[in-house]
């Protein structure tokens, strides 16, 4: 799977990062002071006092994080780029509004943000576009010289995740991913409590994206505009971050483990084609419209560690909303939906303990430090947590929440997926984006706000 078995050496990075990876290590404990220095060296930026940035695709999410940056201290937008120009209008409104100078706007069209990046002096260039642009924009910010973010997922193909990795050493730039789901409080606490060791050695994990999205879709508006469109193209896990992210930091994934390779399977497409007939009026084009994903996508992966991993993508039923997150030790296990915890040896044999109960004693640090400014930001605040965390890593000059390697790694499912799909589900084999570092990375630790 592997097109560039020649790949050079990873660069050192020394003065300007190339890659992510919010990570203090697991204690200062766990890794030598020359393990520490030596990873921050290769994964941390010079610090910016102020981060300026330009943000692409304005649209709800991105429009979201908009919000959030404006209330994060030491950044500024100073340019956002939009194929519509009423969304720039907005941004340009919010921005003032907070007492900040206009933004330059970008709206000649879809490939702006490229003179946007040649011609701004920028730190961070953030992307909520579609995700067929997320990489081209990320390639134009670090040709430019500038850092760079994404929302997930970062790749749709294995040569675009190549294109990410290759980008980031070449011009030494951070390359992040922006996996909210990292930071919702179960997420955050499951993490806790297996730095704690109360699950034990952790063997086996679970996520998804299990997500009613049949009305969205068929919006003529938002992601109805784009998000359909890939449900008619590809058949596999569309969307495998949200599910995999928190779990592949409990498994230490591309931090000693890695994904090693996968098996798909797809099941039938009915979901959007059955909405489109109780939907649309007889002769409308939607009841026209062939869908190639299944409606549920199971994969299975298996790492080098012989650690199993199930993620599956559902969008097209009806169903309640579910990321899985269920996180399976030697001692016990957390599962999410609803959020439970059973440890060997504490509470009831054989019962599970909801785990509201437990957060006074095992929340994350993280969560208990930002919750409060985080109220009414996206999806429960996680969004907020993401990107202040983002902006004070820069800040500071540490190493982000994610590397390069983990955008690659965790969206290159997508394009695995629909090949085992297509191969009746034989096994695909992952890449190793790290090229072997996985096995010296530390581990991830508790980091603070
Ligand atoms: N992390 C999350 O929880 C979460 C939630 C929703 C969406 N997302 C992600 O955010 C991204 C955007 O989703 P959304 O819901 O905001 O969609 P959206 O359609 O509301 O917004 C996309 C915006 O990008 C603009 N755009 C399109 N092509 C462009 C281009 N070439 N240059 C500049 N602007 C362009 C559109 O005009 C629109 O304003 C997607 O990657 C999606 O997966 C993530």
């Amino acid at each position: 799977m592997d097109s560039h078995p020649n790949r050079r050496d990873f660069l050192k990075i020394g003065g300007a990062a190339a890659v992510a990876g919010a990570v203090t290590l697991r204690s200062s404990t766990d890794a030598s002071a020359a393990e520490q220095a030596a990873y921050s060296a290769q994964f941390a930026a010079p610090p910016i006092e102020l981060v300026r940035v330009g943000y692409v695709g304005v649209g709800l999410q991105g429009g979201g994080h908009v919000t959030n940056l404006l209330k994060i201290p030491g950044c500024r937008i100073t340019a956002v780029c939009d194929i519509r120009p009423e969304r720039t209008e907005w941004a340009t409104k919010v921005i003032t509004a907070a007492g900040h100078p206009a933004p330059a706007a970008y709206t000649r069209g879809p490939r702006d943000f490229e003179r946007m990046c040649e011609t701004e002096e920028l730190d961070l260039v953030y992307t909520a576009t579609p995700w067929e642009w997320h990489v081209p924009v990320m390639l134009a910010a670090m040709k430019n010289g500038k850092h760079t973010a994404t929302e997930v997922p970062a790749a749709m193909t294995l040569d675009d995740c190549w294109a990410m990795v290759d980008a980031a050493e070449k011009y030494r730039k951070h390359c992040l991913m922006m996996e909210n789901c990292n930071y919702d409080w179960p997420a955050l606490m499951a993490f806790n409590m297996v730095r704690q060791g109360l699950f034990g050695e952790v063997l086996h994990a679970e996520g998804g994206y299990l997500h009613d999205l049949r009305l969205i879709k068929f919006e003529n508006r938002n992601e109805g505009l784009w998000r359909r469109a890939w449900s008619m193209k590809l058949n596999g896990n569309l969307y495998p971050t949200h599910g995999l992210g928190p779990i592949a930091n409990c498994l230490d994934i591309n931090r000693g483990d890695r994904f090693d390779y996968l098996v798909s399977m797809s099941g039938p497409s009915r979901g959007l084609q059955n909405w489109a007939v109780d939907h649309f009026p007889e002769g409308a084009p939607q009841r026209q419209e062939k869908f190639a994903l299944g409606d549920v996508n199971t994969s299975l992966i298996k790492t080098a560690l012989g650690k199993t991993i199930m993620v599956q993508h559902g969008t097209n039923l009806p169903r309640p909303y579910s990321r899985i997150n269920l996180v399976q030790g030697t001692k016990g296990l957390f599962s999410g939906y609803p959020h439970r915890v059973y440890i060997e040896g504490r509470g009831r044999s054989d019962q599970w303990v909801d785990a509201a109960t437990l957060r006074a004693e095992f929340e994350h640090p993280l969560w208990t430090e930002t919750a409060p400014k985080a109220e009414g930001a996206g999806h429960g605040g996680m969004d907020y947590i993401e990107d202040y965390r983002l902006i004070k890593c820069l800040r500071e000059g540490l190493p982000l929440d994610m590397t390069v390697y983990d955008a690659a790694a965790l969206s290159a499912i997508v394009d695995l997926s629909v090949r085992s799909v297509a191969k009746e589900g034989r096994p695909v084999d992952v890449p190793d984006f790290t090229r072997g570092r996985w096995k010296t990375t530390p581990p991830l630790g508790i980091v603070h706000a």
